[in-house]
């Protein structure tokens, strides 16, 4: 039996922090470790490339912490590394750990929500460049039409603390303009960007009357229940002193400040040098 450790969290920067609130909610019992890449966010406008070699290197600090299961909590990470670490690095590295990412549980039940069968999904440049919604939606729902958005100006908002402002209307309406453009039948809109529920309450005034809007950090937390579920082992080796750590790999003070709007609670991050 291997030793246990924490559930690593990653994303580029703050946008994990709504899955892990979530996360906490469902799983209390369970460690959590934390790690921002704050220092090389926003992800979203990188490379392929840029983004794989990012994750990989956070993922193995995460596994050097004692991690043996790390969720990318974030999608651009999910869909342009993921695959990638799952089958060329995990078996390497240790074919024993596991790495999830938020697109397929994400994917699995948006067809429970679309009557109209006409989904959208807003996203990063990269993340709506990779298709990995469309490919994703399509296993589990052939008869969905995905249209999607990139919104590469609702990072930097949420990031720079300023999704609250008026400035912020024009950039929110614009995207949700854009997509529905594409089809007036869209009924359920993904959030596809773990920083967009900040924008939530915004987003949910310029959209028609009666469209679903589905944020990430509940359906990815009742899909990490259910794999534990389904996997005792992994469930055996992840410790359970309901611990929570943060790291970021900028500095600890500007994080903290506004990680605690994204968590919903008081964080005390350390600083993690790459
Ligand atoms: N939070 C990331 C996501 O879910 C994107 C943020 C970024 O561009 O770095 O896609």
């Amino acid at each position: 039996m291997y030793k246990q450790g924490p559930i690593g969290v990653f994303d580029s920067g703050y946008g994990g922090l709504t899955v892990m609130k979530e996360l906490v909610k469902k799983l209390p019992q369970y460690d959590y470790i934390y790690l921002g890449d704050n220092a090389r966010a926003p992800y979203g406008t990188r490379s392929f490339d840029t983004v794989y070699h990012y994750t990989l290197e956070c993922v193995q600090h995460l596994f050097d912490m004692g991690c043996r299961l790390v969720v990318l909590a974030c999608n651009t990470a999910s869909a342009k590394a993921l695959r990638s670490i799952q089958q060329n690095d995990l078996p390497r590295i240790d074919p024993d750990r596991r790495v999830l990412g938020v697109i397929r549980p994400t994917a699995e039940i948006v067809g429970n929500y679309s009557k109209s069968r006409k989904v959208g999904v807003m996203g990063t440049a990269g993340t709506i460049a990779s298709e990995s919604y469309p490919i994703e939606i399509e296993k589990f729902f052939p008869d969905i039409t995905v249209h999607q958005q990139a919104c590469p100006m609702w990072v930097p908002l949420v990031e720079n603390n300023e999704w609250n402002d008026a400035g912020a209307d024009y950039f929110i309406r614009k995207y949700i303009g854009q997509l529905l453009s594409r089809s007036p039948d869209i009924d359920t809109i993904v959030l596809g960007c773990t920083h967009y529920p900040l924008l939530l309450n915004k987003i949910k005034r310029f959209v028609p009357e009666g469209m679903t809007i589905l944020s990430q950090g509940t359906i990815v937390a009742e899909s990490l229940a259910d794999y534990l579920q389904r996997h005792p082992e992994i469930e055996a080796v992840c410790s359970k002193n309901s611990t929570r750590t943060f790291y970021t790999t900028d500095a600890p003070e500007g994080f903290d400040k506004q990680a605690s709007v994204f968590f919903d609670a008081p964080v005390t991050s350390k600083h993690l040098s790459l």
